[in-house]
């Protein structure tokens, strides 16, 4: 992360990662309790970095590589600032191996599950884990410690790892074997904040109420009284970024809304109702529906639909742009997940940052500067923002919505008549959805209108009618998703209304793919 986006009078730890899947969880935990950090790769953190970042504690990550191989990625000296140290996993080994002990590739492995016990009290635990009794945690790891440096104790040991965790109270240098930013390692979270309040003093300030403060500020340093752009999709990102702008510098921001046709029932409106009626932020709304379904007819590949999708989208909104006179900045909603810089599994650095296909290529083409207000946040905390800058829950717990829109849950070729007929009936969908209380414990639910046509009868008539999918699923990033249990009580009377009220559609089946195997959309 650029160190002019980093939050400088935050008291803040740095999270060191060597590679592991789970190193962003160490951020996500830390964060719920009120902690500032930030997530940069080994690679990256050499011993002026740290000088110019200033941490009041620093973690390790896990990691796939071996601290017994020659060529191991190391700690490069951080451990000499006289900071509180936690290594996990793999960092506990590149900490034990630095400081001379010994490391050592193990027969045993072990990998899920296991059962530490706390052997001595500690600073770690306190309050947490007794000394006599043994608490699950979650371990993966092939390596283990297998002799201590000098001043390390063991506070912890598993039935195939003696050192499952070791301390040298006196440096406050903290090591353990299992990983604390996992949940099915029960007292986790508890122990991280033993590690950064106890051991390191924070007294936890991050909250939502002091980024706002401090996000605003930082907004007019950057922007002055030059004006800025921001696309509006009608998720919860663009409208968090859009009502922080417009309360940072008021009328110099001007909004994009591009209807494009494919959003979901009444949604154009209250995107112009809540920006324009309701905050009377600047906005331009281009109502491009039949350019959209103009250029998609007769289009039925899932990507050619994005593509064009896409490349409107940009032409449209760089023409609207352009007449915003004396436009510098380009706001965008990018989130901190998309620019953590990770470490990939063979240990090399590389980068991770998402192309946001709605702008893609376009600040640079205008010659705009980008504004990115949202870039040290996690989606949950993006709501917990919006909550605290007033915005309707309707917005801020919206399911998320891919960009190309229903364009992608209508395989196919699309018209306005199966566009509308789908939204009818995913409005019929989502709201038995809410009126069952369901909505806010499911990632994303919605329709999709196949193009298949299925033999019924209706009164004593024989149809010849389309099938419509539903899909509901949880998932915490998107990357993986179980399907929702509805009951069938549940879905019969989903199905009822649909087919009752949404004449074409003869027959509705319920989606039970997980993902993998499944994607959670059907293009
Ligand atoms: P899949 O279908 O790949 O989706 O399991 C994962 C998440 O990404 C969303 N998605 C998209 N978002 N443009 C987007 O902006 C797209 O083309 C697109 N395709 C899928 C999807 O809704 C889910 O949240």
């Amino acid at each position: 992360m650029d160190q002019e986006h980093a939050a400088p009078h935050h008291e803040r730890i740095l999270i060191v990662d060597f590679g592991s899947q789970v190193t962003q969880l160490i951020a996500r935990r830390l964060r719920e309790d009120g902690i500032y950090c930030e997530i940069h790769p080994y690679t990256k953190v050499d011993h002026a970095f740290v000088q110019d970042y200033g941490p009041k504690g620093i973690i390790l990550s896990g990691g796939p590589n071996s601290v017994t191989s020659a060529d191991r990625p190391n700690v490069q000296g951080l451990l000499h600032f006289g900071t509180p140290v936690l290594g996990i996993c793999y960092g506990q080994q590149v900490m034990v191996a630095e400081l001379g002990g010994d490391v050592e590739v193990s027969g045993e492995r072990e990998f899920g599950r296991a059962d530490v016990s706390a052997k001595a009290s500690s600073a770690l635990f306190d309050g947490v884990w007794e000394e006599g009794s043994a608490y699950q945690v979650w371990m993966s790891h092939g390596d283990r410690v297998v002799s201590l440096p000098e001043g390390f104790t063991t506070i912890g040991v598993s039935e195939n790892a003696p050192y499952a965790a070791i301390a040298d109270e006196s440096r406050h240098f903290y090591g353990v074997q299992f990983h604390p930013e996992v949940v099915h390692t029960l007292d986790g979270a508890k122990l991280l904040s033993n590690f950064t309040r106890k051991i390191c003093g924070l007294s936890g300030d991050w909250t939502m109420a002091a980024f706002r403060e401090e996000m605003i500020g930082k907004i007019r340093a950057q922007v002055g009284d030059g004006k800025v752009i921001c696309g509006l999709s009608g998720g919860v990102d663009s409208s968090v970024a859009a009502v922080l702008l417009h309360e940072a510098i008021g009328d110099q921001l001007t909004c994009v809304f591009v209807d494009t046709g494919l959003m979901r029932h009444n949604e154009g409106r209250e995107v112009v109702d809540l920006f324009r009626g309701n905050y009377n932020i600047p906005l331009i709304h281009v109502e491009a529906e039949d350019l959209f379904l103009g250029e998609l007819e007769g289009v039925s590949d899932p990507e050619k639909k994005r593509k064009i999708i896409g490349r409107l989208f940009v032409e449209i909104f760089e023409k609207e742009a352009k007449k915003v006179e004396g436009a510098r900045f380009l706001a965008q909603g990018t989130l901190y997940p998309d620019v953590i810089e990770s470490v990939s599994a063979t240990g090399g650095p590389s980068v991770t940052i998402k192309s946001h296909h709605n702008v893609g290529g376009l600040p640079e083409r205008m010659g705009l500067d980008l504004v990115e207000p949202l870039r040290e946040l996690f989606k949950d905390e993006v709501r917990a923002l919006g909550r605290e800058i007033g915005l309707p829950d309707v917005f801020v717990s919206r399911h998320p919505f891919p960009g190309p829109g229903l364009a992608i849950r209508l395989p196919g070729e699309i018209t306005k008549e199966s566009a509308d007929l789908l939204r009818k009936a995913d409005k019929i969908y989502l709201d038995a959805i809410r009126e069952e209380g369901l909505y806010d414990e499911i990632w994303q639910a919605f329709s999709v209108l196949l193009p298949v046509r299925t033999v019924g009868v209706m009164g004593d008539a024989r149809t010849y009618d389309r099938v419509l999918a539903l899909r509901a699923v949880t998932s915490t990033d998107g990357m993986t998703a179980d399907t929702y249990p509805f009951t069938h009580d549940f879905l019969s009377r989903v199905s009822t209304k649909i087919i009752n009220n949404c004449q074409g559609i003869g027959r509705v089946v319920y989606d039970i793919t997980s993902k993998p195997p499944g994607t959670i959309e059907w293009e």
